[in-house]
Formats: C-alpha cells, sequence, structure tokens
C-alpha cells in the first residue's frame, strides 16, 4: 500500500477538498504541504458545507491526524480563526488531532498590507492575487528573515528576528513615504498570540518517520495547481510555491521515495481566477453557463472564476511535469446538456503550430487554442456513483481525455457531495 499525493492539475478550484475528503477515509494522515490561506477548499458532507484554508481536508473525519507542514506559510490569527469557525461546525480541532510543523514561517500583517499595496499600485499589472501576503511571506523565508512557528516559544529570539525583519521592511516604507512598522507592537501581538498557537507545534518530520514505520498511510494535500507553480505556471501569473507534487517531500519533510502515487485533479472543463494567460478562456454565453452551473466564484475572495474548454495540452504538460500517474476528474456533471464540446489538442502562434505550452510571457499570451469538437450528452450525469449510469457520449469524453493527457482516470466526481464519487482505481493500491 503507498501514500498518495493530491496536486491540481490546473489553475486550482478543480475540486481537491472534495477528493482529499473522500480518500481521507483510507488514510490516517492527511498532509498540507505548500501554499497558505490563498487555499479555498469546499467539502460537502449530507448536505452540509465547509471551507478550509489551511486546515487539511481530512479534519472533518473524527480520528484522522492533521498535520501542516514547513512549506505552508501560516497566517497565525488566520489559522486560529479558522480553527473557531469549523469548531462551531462541530469539528473536534485538538492538539492531538492538529499538528503544525515547528519550522513553518508565518505570514504577518505587514505581508499582507505589503501584497495589497503592490496590487493596488500595479493598475493593469497586477497579477491578481488573494491579497493574503502570500508572495511576501515566502520572499522573506527565502531571504532567511522569516520568523517561525517556533520563534514564539523564545522571547529573545522572536525579539531579535523582529528586529532583523523589521530593519529590511522598515527601510523600504521609508524609501515609499510610509508609515513605518511599530516593532514592539508586532513582539507584543505575537507574544499574545504565542500561547494559542504553540500547543499545535510539532516535530512534523518525526511524527511522518513514525507513521511512516508504522505502515499508516498518509495522504498528501496540495494547494493551487500545477498552472500556478512558480516555476512552471504561467509566470508571473503564478503563486510563490511549487505546486508539483514534489514538493510535499520538502514541504513535508519526508523522503520523496516515500511519496507514493500521485492523484492530480482535474476540472472536466477549465477554470482561472485571477490575471494571466488563458487559452480556451470563454467569453460567450458558453463560458457563462459553465460558470452559473459550476458555480465558479472563488472560496477565498468571492471573485467570478473566468471559464473555458478542457485544455488537454495543458493538463498533460502538468501530467508530465508535476509527476502525475492518473487524475480525478471532477464536475463532469457541470457538461450536462451541453449540445458540443471542445477540446484544445495544441495552440497556433504567430503562423506556428504547437504541442506544448512555450514558457515566454508574449507566446503564451498569444497561443490560439487548436480545438477537437466531441459530442455532449443530453442525460443527467449528476450524481452518478457507477460507471454504468454514465452516457456512452460521456464515456467517449472521458476516454478521449485520457487519451490525450497520456494519464488515465481513476475517480471521477459526479457533484459536490463526499460521495457522488466513483472509483476506477484505487491510488492506494499504488
Ligand atoms: P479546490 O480548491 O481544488 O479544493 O476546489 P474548490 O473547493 O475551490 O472548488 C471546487 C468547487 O466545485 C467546490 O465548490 C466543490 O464543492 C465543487 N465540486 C467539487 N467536485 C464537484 C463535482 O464533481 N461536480 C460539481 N458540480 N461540483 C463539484
Ligand atoms: P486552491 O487551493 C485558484 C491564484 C490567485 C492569483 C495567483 C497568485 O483553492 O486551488 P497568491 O495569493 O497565491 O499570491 O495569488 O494564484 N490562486 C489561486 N487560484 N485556487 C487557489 O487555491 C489559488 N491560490 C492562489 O488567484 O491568480
Ligand atoms: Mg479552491
Amino acid at each position: 500500500m503507498s501514500n498518495v499525493v493530491v496536486v491540481g492539475s490546473q489553475w486550482g478550484d478543480e475540486g481537491k477538498g472534495k477528493i482529499v475528503d473522500w480518500l481521507s477515509e483510507r488514510a490516517e494522515i492527511v498532509v498540507r504541504f505548500q501554499g497558505g490561506h490563498n487555499a479555498g477548499h469546499t467539502l460537502v458532507i449530507d448536505g452540509t458545507t465547509y471551507k478550509l484554508s489551511l486546515l487539511p481536508s481530512g479534519i472533518v473525519r473524527p480520528g484522522k491526524l492533521s498535520i501542516i507542514g514547513n512549506g505552508v506559510v501560516v497566517d497565525p490569527w488566520a489559522l486560529l480563526d479558522e480553527i473557531d469557525r469549523i469548531r462551531g461546525q462541530g469539528v473536534e480541532v485538538s492538539p492531538e488531532r492538529l499538528k503544525l510543523a515547528g519550522n513553518a514561517p508565518l505570514i504577518l500583517p505587514l505581508h499582507r498590507d505589503l501584497d495589497q499595496a503592490r496590487e493596488a499600485a500595479s493598475g493593469k499589472g497586477k497579477i491578481g492575487t488573494t491579497g493574503r501576503g502570500i508572495g511576501p511571506a515566502y520572499e522573506d523565508k527565502t531571504a532567511r528573515r522569516a520568523i517561525r512557528v517556533c520563534d514564539l516559544g523564545d522571547r529573545k529570539t522572536l525579539e531579535a528576528k523582529v528586529d532583523r525583519l523589521l530593519s529590511h521592511h522598515n527601510a523600504l516604507l521609508r524609501g515609499m513615504g510610509l508609515d513605518e512598522i511599530d516593532g514592539k507592537k508586532l513582539l507584543d501581538d505575537l507574544l499574545a498570540l504565542a500561547p494559542r498557537l504553540l500547543p499545535y507545534a510539532a516535530g512534523v518530520w518525526q511524527e511522518l518517520d513514525r507513521a511512516h514505520r508504522d505502515g499508516r498511510r498518509i495522504l498528501f494535500e496540495g494547494a493551487q495547481g500545477f498552472l500556478l507553480d512558480i516555476d512552471h505556471g504561467t509566470y508571473p501569473y503564478v503563486t510563490s510555491s511549487n505546486t508539483v507534487a514534489g514538493a510535499a517531500a520538502a514541504g513535508a519533510g519526508i523522503g520523496a521515495n516515500r511519496l507514493g502515487y500521485v492523484l492530480g485533479i482535474t476540472k472536466a472543463y477549465t477554470t482561472r481566477v485571477g490575471e494571466g494567460p488563458f487559452p480556451t478562456e470563454l467569453t460567450d454565453e458558453v463560458g457563462q453557463t459553465l460558470g452559473e452551473r459550476g458555480r465558479e466564484f472563488g472560496t477565498v475572495t468571492g471573485r467570478k472564476r473566468r471559464c473555458g474548454w478542457f485544455d488537454a495540452v495543458l493538463v498533460r504538460q502538468a501530467i508530465k511535469i508535476a509527476g502525475i500517474d492518473g487524475i480525478a476528474l471532477t464536475k463532469l456533471d457541470v457538461l450536462d446538456g451541453l449540445e458540443e464540446l471542445k477540446v484544445c489538442v495544441g495552440y497556433r502562434i504567430g503562423g506556428q503550430e504547437f504541442a506544448h505550452f512555450p514558457s515566454a510571457m508574449a507566446d503564451q499570451a498569444a497561443a490560439e487554442p487548436v480545438y477537437e469538437t466531441l459530442q455532449g450528452w443530453q442525460a443527467s450525469t449528476e450524481g452518478a456513483r457507477s460507471w454504468v449510469d454514465l452516457p456512452a457520449t460521456a464515456v467517449k469524453y472521458i476516454r478521449r481525455i485520457e487519451e490525450l493527457i497520456e494519464a488515465p482516470v481513476a475517480l471521477l466526481s459526479t457533484s459536490p457531495e463526499r460521495e457522488d464519487t466513483i472509483l476506477v482505481k484505487d491510488p492506494f493500491a499504488g
């Protein structure tokens, strides 16, 4: 039996939360390894909706261990709020059930302010971030001046680290003619918060090492998606972390040889929230229909998601680079009733044909999709729980996607509800 890594294969919001929740019945531990509260993972269980940003999607299942790894940037205030909110929905969250890596870097209010100020100043050139401070927090981590969870337990270290951090940020603020950050206040705020956060702090790598030796199954929950990867995505319109499966090893503190099966969560069409290239985007009525039927509004910011046809070239690229063994195809039901469906099989850029998505910004912006047209289906797939309930044309669409992306469908999702899921191949079987 193997561990499983779940990653998004498009621009995020593929339905990772639903699938992780479903799979977590078969795992004992669920680990987040990158991103932060820019993520919004929605679970629907017997009609009750849970929205998670930092908490792993296994949290709603009693008896499972949830872990936030060192690769995650943690806004401690947001985390404590989320714990309170989810407790309010009757979910038990305790230091026995939730562990937070001591070496995870913190997102501070100054990161959020900087993120929002930069976006506001960028006008048309903005990235369209979630405004949560993700980028600035990762910058400070890489620059080796981040404050980490474990620093909260040691006043002297914390004081020195706040000083070091602010010597950088306040110099920038002064240069921009803006108010400087009050170090004393930041220190006091962090010290006041520490007693609530520190009980969750743990040596995550040891926990995972023990679990692995005991043969307990681990499920790694990715946030965002392949095309938002800092290296491989539509740079600079990306997030500030690696979203490929390999990031799970570094971001959780476990060997790459222990990760196991990689499941790419893939929407049956494409959506994107924020700015940046999107070759198959539909600004017509069909795009509108997909958005309405798929309820394509961001979980985190409420922004309307841009919608378009399935792009097999992009997903094939994700399969290869992110190391995806098989996919969970989600939201097939949203395509019910459409006369015909288009799938992107290549691009035309400056008179040339491409079978991959190039990395140059100008090429990405100029890429025109080459489509293959498939027949739609009129019957409903919503809530289907068995392969034999699917119309033949829907099966044809799935089979064609498998051919084009060069990977098999391991799971199929037909509604937001946990149990409306069809298992084709058990990812934990390796
Ligand atoms: P994540 O960020 O990848 O976890 O995805 P989000 O939760 O942000 O967005 C996916 C949305 O689609 C959520 O509202 C889910 O409840 C919903 N969803 C997931 N799977 C399906 C499905 O198969 N069909 C439909 N109609 N909705 C789904
Ligand atoms: P989940 O886990 C969709 C997008 C933002 C923006 C870009 C950078 O729910 O799939 P950031 O705040 O990370 O600096 O924003 O990335 N983005 C997401 N889009 N789903 C997400 O997470 C996202 N997290 C970030 O919209 O375009
Ligand atoms: Mg989401």
